[in-house]
C-alpha cells in the first residue's frame, strides 16, 4: 500500500533554531536593506527559500567523515576518497577541485573562452554566463522552445534544440566554439531536467563537429531521477547506472558540490583532455590550491565523498522530487501560476502572470519576492530582469520570463514548514493585484541581484 504522506527518509539529528518575527519588523528589515533579499540577515528569515546551494543538511555519516578528514598538503587519504566517489560516478580521467561550482567555471573558460569565443548551452546559469562574458567569450542559450513557456507540461523542459545547436554551430564555425555546455537540471528555466536522448543527441553532434561537449551537473541526481520517473525506456534502471551513462556522453563536467552531492561547500573540474587539465591544474594552483585539495579542506572532501553516496539513494531522490512537487502542486491547485512541470530543486512561480499589471522594467518579480518576505518571511529568489536583464553593452532588455524561484534545501525543512510557505502563498495570492512595482537605485557593473538596492514605485 502507498500511502499519500511523504515522509522525509531521515528522522533529525541536531537542529538550528529560527527566530521568528512579525510582518512589521519584516517590512523594516527590508526597507533597511534596500528590497535587495541577499541583504538580509538569515537570522531574521524564517524558511530560507534563497538557494538549495551549501543549504542542506549533512547526515551523521558525513559529520562522522569531517572528523575522518586528514590536512595533509598534497595527496592526503581524504582526497584520494573524494576523487574516488567523484569517478564512480564519472569516471573522467582528471578530477581538480575547486571550493565551489564559479571556481571551476572561472578556471575551465580562463583556459578556453576568450574574445571571439561562443558557447552554447540549453541554459547557462548566471555565474557560468557571467565567467564566460568575463573571459570576452559569448554565452548562447539554446533551450527548446518548449523550456521557454512556464505552461508547457513538455517533461524534458531542459533539452536543447539540437536542430539550433546544429545551425549554430554551422553559421559560427567549429574552430569559435571551444565547448558545448549542457546544465542538468536546467536551474535558470526552472529546475527543468534534460532527457538521455537529448544528452545523446547533443553528444552526438559535438562528436560529429569535434567539439568538446561539457555538463554543468550541479543537479545530476535529480536529473537521473526524472530520466528513470519520464523517460521511455528506463524505469527500472538504477540511478548510478543512468548517471555514469550521462557522464559517458561528455568529455568533462563542472559542478558544484553545493547541490546534490550533499555539500556545504565545494566543486570540481573533471575532464579526460590531458592537455587542458595541465592548463586548468596550474591556473587552480594560482587562485584555489594545491591539485589535490584544491579549495578545499580534508574534511570537506571526505564529507562530499558520503554526500555522493547518498544523494544516489531512491528513497531520497523519490522524497526529494515528490516533496518539491508538493509544494509546487498545492501552489499552482490554489491558482498562482508556476512554472510546469514541477521542477527539481525548486518551485518557479511564474510573476509575470501573477502580476500582470507590474511592466517587466518595473521587476514583477522582485516585487512577489519582497512581499513573501513580508508577509511570511520567506527568502525566495527573482530569477528574471533584475538578474539577467543588463547587457553586456549596458542597455536593458526584459528577460524572457520573470520568475521568483523557490528553492528548496536538502533535508533541512519538514512539510509543516512546507505547509506554511503554501498559506503565505496564498495570502500573497490575494495582495497580488495591489502590488505595485520598484526602481533600481543602486546597481553594480555585473551580477546586479546580488548587491543592487531597490524603492518601491
Ligand atoms: N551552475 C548551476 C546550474 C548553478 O545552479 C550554480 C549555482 C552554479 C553553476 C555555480 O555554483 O554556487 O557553487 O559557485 N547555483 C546556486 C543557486 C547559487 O542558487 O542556484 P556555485
Amino acid at each position: 500500500m502507498e500511502f499519500k504522506t511523504i515522509i522525509e527518509p531521515f528522522k533529525i539529528h541536531s537542529v538550528a533554531p529560527i527566530a521568528m518575527t512579525t510582518e512589521a519588523q519584516r517590512e523594516k528589515f527590508i526597507a533597511e536593506v534596500g528590497y535587495n533579499l541577499f541583504s538580509l540577515e538569515s537570522d531574521n528569515v524564517l524558511i530560507d527559500l534563497l538557494t538549495d546551494s551549501g543549504t542542506g543538511a549533512m547526515s551523521r555519516n558525513q559529520w562522522a567523515a569531517i572528523q575522518h578528514g586528514d590536512e595533509s598538503y598534497a595527496g592526503s587519504p581524504s582526497w584520494l576518497l573524494f576523487k574516488a566517489a567523484v569517478q564512480n560516478l564519472f569516471p573522467y580521467k582528471h578530477v581538480i577541485p575547486t571550493h565551489q561550482g564559479r571556481a571551476a567555471e572561472k578556471i575551465l573558460f580562463t583556459a578556453i573562452g576568450g574574445e571571439g569565443k561562443l558557447i552554447p548551452s540549453n541554459t547557462h546559469f548566471d555565474t557560468t554566463r557571467a565567467n564566460i562574458e568575463y573571459s570576452k567569450a559569448e554565452a548562447v542559450d539554446l533551450v527548446i522552445a518548449e523550456g521557454r513557456d512556464p505552461s508547457s507540461l513538455h517533461p524534458f523542459k531542459g533539452n536543447m534544440d539540437l536542430v539550433a545547436l546544429e545551425k549554430f554551430i554551422n553559421e559560427t564555425g567549429v574552430e569559435n566554439i571551444p565547448v558545448v555546455m549542457m546544465t542538468i537540471t536546467n536551474n535558470s528555466g526552472g529546475g527543468q531536467p534534460v532527457s538521455l536522448e537529448n544528452l545523446k543527441g547533443v553528444s552526438a553532434i559535438c562528436k560529429k563537429y569535434k567539439i568538446p561537449f561539457f555538463l554543468d551537473a550541479c543537479r545530476f541526481a535529480e536529473n537521473a531521477w526524472f530520466i528513470r520517473e519520464r523517460e521511455a525506456g528506463q524505469g527500472d534502471r538504477d540511478v548510478v547506472d543512468i548517471i555514469r551513462e550521462i557522464a559517458g556522453l561528455a568529455d568533462g563536467m563542472t559542478m558544484s558540490a553545493k547541490k546534490d552531492p550533499l555539500g556545504n561547500i565545494g566543486g570540481w573540474l573533471a575532464l579526460n583532455d590531458d592537455d587542458l587539465a595541465g592548463i586548468c591544474r596550474n591556473l587552480l594552483i594560482l587562485t584555489e590550491g594545491f591539485p589535490t585539495y584544491g579549495g578545499l579542506a580534508g574534511r570537506d572532501l571526505e564529507a562530499l565523498a558520503v554526500g555522493l553516496t547518498e544523494v544516489v539513494s531512491h528513497d531520497y531522490l523519490k522524497y526529494r522530487i515528490q516533496s518539491t512537487a508538493y509544494l509546487g502542486n498545492a501552489l499552482s491547485k490554489m491558482g498562482i501560476p508556476v512554472v510546469l512541470p514541477i521542477g527539481g530543486h525548486a518551485v518557479y512561480i511564474d510573476a509575470k502572470a501573477l502580476l500582470p499589471h507590474i511592466p517587466a522594467l518595473q521587476y514583477p518579480g522582485q516585487a512577489l519576492a519582497v512581499e513573501l518576505y513580508k508577509v511570511g518571511g520567506i527568502r525566495g529568489c527573482e530569477i528574471g530582469t533584475v538578474m539577467f536583464g543588463r547587457k553586456p553593452d549596458g542597455t536593458e532588455v526584459p528577460a524572457a520570463m520573470e520568475l521568483v524561484r523557490l528553492a528548496i534545501p536538502r533535508r533541512t525543512y519538514t512539510q509543516s514548514h512546507i505547509d506554511y510557505v503554501i498559506e503565505v502563498c496564498a495570502e500573497v495570492l490575494k495582495r497580488a493585484p495591489k502590488l505595485g512595482g520598484y526602481k533600481i537605485t543602486q546597481e553594480p557593473p555585473a551580477l546586479r541581484h546580488f548587491t543592487a538596492a531597490f524603492a518601491p514605485l
